[in-house]
Order: structure tokens, then C-alpha cells, then sequence
């Protein structure tokens, strides 16, 4: 397939780029470039050895992707792209629900004009609100706790009713826990920009000197060791799982299909320090600091209908994650090169 791969840019969507040309399908990015810098464009084609054509282009720009759709032969789409900061969405409500709803509306009008009704979306376990029962299953209510949460339980509705209008569309929404580490060349990883947001580039960041210690969020959860446990999933197992939803949606009976990506075990703040330790062989400082609003004690998957439907599961430890998050960030101390 001809795959259009929106935010392809990005941390998830480079990695999925790799992946689907090592499949066989061909690729054509669509990033506005707002959280990712050009400078990936050329480590995706010297990795896959193959031209990546690349659309600049803000997907909120209705005549912008009309003209995409208009002059790419398309067969389906990943749609990765948006805003995706949760503090950010909290002071910038309107900002987010404005960009990550309007591109996903260009989008889905532009399909199905140009009769392209095959989408894998790029949701988050976050939609399963804030005291979700463990391990997550599918099929428990959704809900949100801050702005970005919700821009992904809205593009569900939105999805699985667009599905349910017209039997030639094949939707899928993938539900991520959470997403770390790099591509093994060390040459794509995931480079946030200012300070990061996220425990595992924070780590990385501490351990290659660019920050001093690290904050860890809360001490007193209900968990094995009293901090945050989440399931951390390789990124590159996150992208095969996107590669086989994508391979296998089209056949699927039902029109909207809902796939959970984890691994399902879930690891502590401290155990992630300590599995970052020993892949680099340097301390990771740290304090006791309080813990952060909207946070949960736990988070894992159940991703038992992702390994029965789509024959994929996950098959990297959080050593091997925190392997290749240091070997690209000791290659990319300051992440990509602006030029
Ligand atoms: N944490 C720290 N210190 C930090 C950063 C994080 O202790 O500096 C802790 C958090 O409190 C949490 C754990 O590390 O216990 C993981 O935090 P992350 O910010 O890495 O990930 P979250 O689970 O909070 O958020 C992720 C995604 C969101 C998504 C959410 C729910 O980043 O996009 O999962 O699915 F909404």
C-alpha cells in the first residue's frame, strides 16, 4: 500500500515510517514541522535507503490537503499528527481541541472525496480516564482528565460514527500505553523540545548531563515501591503494532476496530531508574518531589485482543528500552541537528 503517515515526523510516526517500508508498503510523510525537525527526513532515508516524499503542510488547511490527496495516489492513512502535551493542553484548551480536531476533520473529508477509507489513528490509554480498573480492557467506559485526553476520546466518537455511516470505511483507533526508546541504529528517538514532559527523555536527559536530577512525581501511590508504575512499550514494537493493524483492518468484519498497545506489565518510576542505571553505567539523581496533578498510581493493558486479532505483541523489556534510549541519546546529546 501507498500509505500516508500524518505527524510521520514525529517520535512514533518516524518509527513507523521504518517499519512500513521494511514491510514493503511505500510511505509519504504529511508534518507541519511544529514538533519535529526536517533534520529526520534524512535519517529516515538513510536508514530505509529509499526517497521519502514529504508534504510540509498544516493538515488544519483544508485546501492544502485536498491538493495532497489530490496529487498523492493514497491507499490509506496512519494519523498520527497533533498537539499531544497534557500540561499544554490544560492552559491552551482551545488551541488543542481547535488543531487536533479541525486536521482531523481536513483529513477524514479529503479521504473520503478521494475514496480513501482505510485509517489506523493514533489514540492514547489515556481514555480510560481517571480510575480506570487494571489491566485496561477495551472495553471500559472512556473519559478524559485534561484537554488532550479528551481531543482523543472525541476522535474516537468521531471515528467510530464516521465508521458506522458508510460500510466502506475501515477505522481503527490504537490505544498506546506508554511509548519509549529508539530505533536501534541510535539515529531516530524521540527528541521533545525544552524541557521534557515525560519520565524516560527526562532520565536520558539526566544521565547524558543535560539536566541535573530528576523530579519523581509522588512516592505515597498504592504501588509496589510508592511511585507511578506505567507500561512502558518499546517504540518499535509500538510500530509493528501499527503495520499489522494497518494489514489487517481492511479484512476485518467490523467497520471501527479498537486495539490496545502495551505490553501489559506494568513498571515503577524507581524500577525505571534503575533499569536506566544499568543500561548507561551512570547514576540517575533524583528527590522526592510531590506528586503531579491529573496523575494515576498505575496504568497497564490488558493487550490480549491486539495479540489475538492482530498476531502482534511486544516483545522488548524495559532494559532493552532504556538500551536504545541511551544509545541515541548518547549519539544525539542535544537531539537532532536543526540543519
Ligand atoms: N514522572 C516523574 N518525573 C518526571 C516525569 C514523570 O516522576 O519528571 C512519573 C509520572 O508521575 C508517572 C510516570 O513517571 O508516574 C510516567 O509519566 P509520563 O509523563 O512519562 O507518562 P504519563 O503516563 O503521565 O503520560 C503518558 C503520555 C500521555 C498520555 C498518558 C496516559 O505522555 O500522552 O500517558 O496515557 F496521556
Amino acid at each position: 500500500m501507498r500509505v500516508l503517515v500524518s505527524g510521520g515526523a514525529g517520535y512514533i510516526g518516524s518509527h513507523t515510517v521504518i517499519r512500513l517500508v521494511e514491510a514493503g508498503h511505500d510511505v509519504v510523510v504529511v508534518d507541519d514541522f511544529s514538533n519535529a525537525k526536517p533534520t529526520v527526513v534524512g535519517r529516515l532515508e538513510a536508514l530505509t535507503g529509499r526517497p521519502i516524499p514529504v508534504h510540509a503542510i498544516d493538515l488544519t488547511d483544508t485546501d492544502k490537503t485536498e491538493h495532497l490527496f489530490a496529487h498523492e495516489q493514497i491507499d490509506a492513512v496512519i494519523h498520527f499528527a497533533g498537539f499531544k502535551a497534557v500540561g499544554e493542553s490544560v492552559a491552551k484548551p482551545l488551541a488543542y481541541y481547535q488543531n487536533n480536531l479541525d486536521s482531523t476533520f481536513s483529513l477524514l473529508r479529503a479521504m473520503d472525496r478521494h475514496d480513501v477509507r482505510t485509517l489506523v489513528f493514533s489514540s492514547s490509554a489515556t481514555v480510560y480516564g481517571a480510575e480506570p480498573e487494571l489491566p485496561m480492557t477495551e472495553d471500559l467506559p472512556t473519559s478524559a482528565t485534561n484537554p488532550y485526553g479528551w481531543t482523543k476520546v472525541m476522535i474516537e466518537q468521531i471515528l467510530s460514527d464516521v465508521a458506522a455511516s458508510d460500510d466502506r470505511w475501515r477505522i481503527a483507533a490504537l490505544r498506546y500505553f506508554n511509548p519509549v526508546g529508539a530505533h536501534a541504529s541510535g539515529d531516530i528517538g524521540e527528541d521533545p523540545s525544552g524541557i521534557p514532559n515525560n519520565l524516560m527523555p527526562f532520565v536520558a536527559q539526566v544521565a547524558v548531563g543535560r539536566r541535573e536530577q530528576l523530579s519523581v512525581f509522588g512516592d505515597d501511590y498504592d504501588t509496589v515501591d510508592g511511585t507511578g508504575v506505567r507500561d512502558y512499550i518499546h517504540v518499535d514494537d509500538l510500530a509493528a503494532g501499527h503495520v499489522a493493524a494497518l494489514d489487517t483492518v481492511g479484512s476485518r468484519a467490523e467497520p471501527m476496530s479498537v486495539w490496545n498497545l502495551g505490553t501489559g506489565q506494568g513498571v515503577s518510576v524507581l524500577q525505571v531508574i534503575k533499569a536506566f542505571e544499568r543500561a548507561s553505567g551512570r547514576p540517575i539523581p533524583y528527590e522526592i518531589a510531590p506528586r503531579r496533578a491529573g496523575d494515576i498510581a498505575a496504568s497497564y493493558a490488558d493487550p490480549a485482543r491486539a495479540n489475538a486479532d492482530l498476531g502482534w505483541r511486544a516483545t522488548k523489556t524495559i532494559d532493552d528500552m532504556c538500551a536504545d534510549t541511551w544509545r541515541w541519546q548518547s549519539k544525539n546529546p542535544n537531539g537532532y541537528p536543526d540543519a
